[in-house]
């Protein structure tokens, strides 16, 4: 989620802790050269004043020439010993003299005062301690750091000496206070860096939290907040009015699809009344209330309603099925009307009326009329074959039509005609039972007698 934010710490610290560290380790590599120098400094300045104090003495002895004298010579040596003990400053620092053969003669040092060494069993490799100069060694299994110069009229090398490991306290000293302000400052920038990208993508982070929201949710009353008056702040703002303009658009929207709705709605109710008046133009001289139409198409919705049909389909029973007798305007008065039994001719032209229908509105745009159309042409049929007036069976009658022949029936049984008194509604279930399978679609009788209180209801 934080891709941003990740980028960006992995861009900037990386560089920040770089230039840190390349920083202190100049800064380290400086001090410990300067440190160093002035640590050679102070051995060279001791070596300095030690060989112009032995050679003040030795040219006094020579000029006046005692310097061949033991006495004398010893004399001479002593002071230097004097001498070379009072510019030992720590316990660690040491002055060494060596004979010509390498061979350590004196000690020179805080703890031993000044030992003398006159054996000849501490001699060292030639070469360990140059004559003049720098030195890095091991001596006596110590390493030590020096400065030398010879003294010739002894036949001496000496050497100002320092513990390697004290000559570089303070450098050490130096890199560890080094590595702990690195790390600390490290730290100290690593927390500004956190704050600093905080504060860059924060607000950053939730605009885009703000529309993650709006697109989940949907819910265009939320707005960005506007943190600072920088770039994000005008792209937040942006956005903002960017809303404000879709949902306005919205608003305007859904409004014109009310409207829309609303004047669909009429049209669709108009349509129903026309479609009922045209159906109610074929049942005139049956019923003059309309009401035997209304309640088949009432009836119709509660069937597909319980075969599970949806609202569409519900709505498409509702209007088409009133139609299913419009045929019947082209049957004559005198064959209509006829108080008496029909003869076999009469109701061959009565038997017309399903296909008069279906001829009337078969060539529609509308939905309802065509399967009105379909409802008219089938309505007659029976589930064993039958029926008028094809004669078809079992599924190949549309199931509209089936619907509209089983309520059809029982809605003319339960009703007043001029030839017949209205039968009781369980008279007339009775009857379409007995028709299951025969007349009518068995399913549909079982779901009729399932449900025939829903039906009653309605009737
Ligand atoms: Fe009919
Ligand atoms: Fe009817």
């Amino acid at each position: 989620m934080n891709r941003l934010r990740f980028k960006l710490y992995l861009t900037i610290l990386p560089l920040v802790t770089l230039s840190i560290v390349l920083s202190g380790l100049f800064a380290s590599l400086w001090s410990r050269m300067a440190l160093t120098r002035a640590a050679n400094r102070h051995l060279a300045y001791k070596a300095e004043q030690l060989r112009d104090y032995i050679n003040g003495e030795w040219e006094v002895l020579e000029s006046l020439r005692l310097a061949d004298k033991e006495e004398y010579r010893s004399a001479a040596k002593n002071s230097f010993r004097s001498y070379a003990y009072s510019l030992i400053r720590n316990e660690t620092e040491q002055i060494l003299v060596f004979n010509a053969d390498s061979v350590l003669i004196q000690r020179i040092g805080l703890e031993s005062h000044t030992e003398q060494i006159q054996e000849e069993t501490s001699a060292l490799p030639v070469g360990t301690i140059p004559r003049t100069g720098w030195f890095l060694a091991n001596l006596y299994g110590e390493e030590r750091v020096g400065v030398s110069f010879p003294f010739d009229p002894f036949g001496w090398v000496v050497a100002i000496t320092e513990l390697k490991e004290t000559f570089f306290l303070e450098v050490k000293r130096i890199q560890i206070t080094h590595i702990v302000l690195l790390t600390i400052v490290i730290l100290i920038v690593t927390i500004l860096i956190a704050i600093f990208v905080r504060h860059i993508v924060g607000p950053l982070e939730r605009l885009v939290r703000t529309i993650e929201h709006i697109k989940e949710t949907g819910d265009l009353g939320f707005r960005a907040r506007i943190e600072y008056a920088d770039e994000i702040g005008l792209l937040a703002e942006r956005f903002n009015s960017m809303i404000d303009t879709i949902q306005a658009d919205q608003a305007r929207l859904e409004d014109a699809f009310l409207i829309e709705r609303k004047s669909k709605e009429s049209v669709r109710q108009r349509e129903y009344e026309t479609l009922l008046i045209l159906g109610r133009i074929s049942d005139y001289r049956d019923e003059k209330t309309g009401a035997h139409l209304k309640r088949i198409g009432s009836f119709a919705v509660l069937f597909a309603q319980i075969m599970g049909k949806d609202k569409h389909y519900q709505e498409l029973l509702e209007y088409s099925a009133p139609l299913h007798d419009i045929g019947k305007i082209s049957i004559p008065d005198s064959i209509l009307l006829k108080p008496g039994k029909l003869t076999e001719e009469e109701f061959e032209i009565v038997k017309k009326h399903s296909i008069w229908g279906y001829e009337l509105l078969k060539d529609t745009q509308s939905v309802y009329l065509m399967e009105g159309a379909v409802i008219a042409l089938s309505h007659h049929e029976k589930w064993d074959g039958s029926g008028y007036p094809k004669g078809l069976a079992g599924e190949d009658i549309p199931l509209s039509g089936r619907i509209v022949g089983l309520i059809d029936v029982y809605d003319s049984l339960i009703s007043e005609r001029p030839y017949k008194a209205p039968w009781e509604p369980e008279k007339a279930l009775q009857y379409i039972k007995e028709q299951k399978g025969k007349h009518f679609d068995p399913q549909l009788v079982e779901l009729f007698e399932k449900h025939f209180l829903e039906f009653l209801q309605l009737g």
